[in-house]
């Protein structure tokens, strides 16, 4: 799936591919990630961008991420790699839905992760900063903002006082004179018209977000119906249908406030803001994670294995 967006501040063409949600726990099947891989060596992206849970937990054992972060190694050979965080990686579960706010000093996942980045000259963990970056002959800003795990877990995202936090948090300059990619892994607020321009956002020239899951609609659409059980039958036909229906960026079961709601917009896809300003939403790796409401684990099948996602960006003549 490539998408082509056009811009005045870009000299040579670039192609950015986006992995978000891998929600690698232990035992991961790393199948889909290998072929990804195998793809993208073909493909040649310039840079690919990784927009937060890189784990399912991050109360995962030292010695369960080692596969995760050779993956990370692997990608880095093919184009830098630029990665952010999302809620899952600062947080864990400890009963059905209650979670564990899990301070940075004390997140062994995001020391090692950074402690990785560090020593890799390719990859770039980027966390409520900024970076300049010459990609292509093109100068690129990208920034990321990663809210705290309070934030998410009060399940309030919604209400008042939190989009007050998250005004207040919020805080890249975005230059006129460079490309700027703003990564942030919950598209709740960012790709919502009305708080961009609470913001004034100026000179953003492309939002990337992952955190919905493709709003559970399926990517591969029918794969292996009659190969599992009734309710992965089921499934298929709603998971599978919903996107024929549902508005553009409308996803069947969605996220908001960390609660699970039918019909949300802003789930996945291309959005267009009048400012010319872009943003996408990536699907997930990891659809459906071990840390997924139990319901949603018996609907779990190949369809909603992803396909790669491209953003190519091409010089405005
Ligand atoms: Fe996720």
């Amino acid at each position: 799936m490539k998408h082509i967006i056009y811009s005045k501040k870009i000299k040579n063409d670039i192609l950015l591919t986006i992995l978000s949600d891998i929600h690698y726990s232990k035992d991961f099947d790393m199948t889909w990630l290998n072929q990804c891989l195998k793809n993208l060596k073909i493909d040649a992206p310039d840079a690919i961008m990784i927009i937060g849970d890189l784990v399912d937990e991050c109360n995962i054992n030292n010695k369960d991420i080692n596969n995760l972060l050779d993956y990370f190694h692997n990608l880095s050979k093919i184009a830098p790699v630029f990665i952010t965080l999302g809620n899952h990686d600062i947080t864990y579960k400890i009963k059905r839905k209650k979670w564990k706010k899990v301070e940075d000093k004390d997140n062994f996942w995001l020391t090692s992760l950074e402690k990785f980045c560090n020593n890799e000259e390719n990859i770039h963990i980027i966390i409520n900063e900024s970076l300049d970056y010459n990609l292509k002959g093109n100068r690129i800003t990208i920034s990321t903002l990663v809210m705290n795990n309070e934030y998410f877990l009060e399940q309030k995202e919604n209400k008042l006082e939190h989009k007050n936090t998250f005004l207040k948090y919020f805080n890249p300059i975005f230059k006129k004179n460079t490309y700027n990619i703003h990564l942030e892994h919950s598209p709740l607020r960012i790709m919502n018209k009305n708080i961009r321009k609470d913001l004034g956002i100026t000179n953003l020239d492309l939002t990337l977000s992952g955190h919905a899951h493709n709003g559970l609609i399926a990517t591969v659409p029918f794969n292996n119906v009659f190969k599992r059980n009734i309710f992965s039958f089921i499934g298929n036909i709603i998971f599978s249908t919903s996107s024929f229906i549902l508005p553009k960026n409308c996803g069947l079961v969605g996220i908001k406030g960390h609660k699970l709601k039918l019909f949300t917009s802003n789930c996945r896809g291309r959005i267009d803001f009048k400012d010319g300003s872009i943003g996408f939403i990536s699907n997930a790796v990891t659809t459906i994670s071990k840390t997924s409401p139990k319901i949603l684990e018996k609907f779990n099948n190949e369809s909603f294995y992803p396909k790669e996602q491209y953003i190519s960006i091409k010089k405005q003549s």
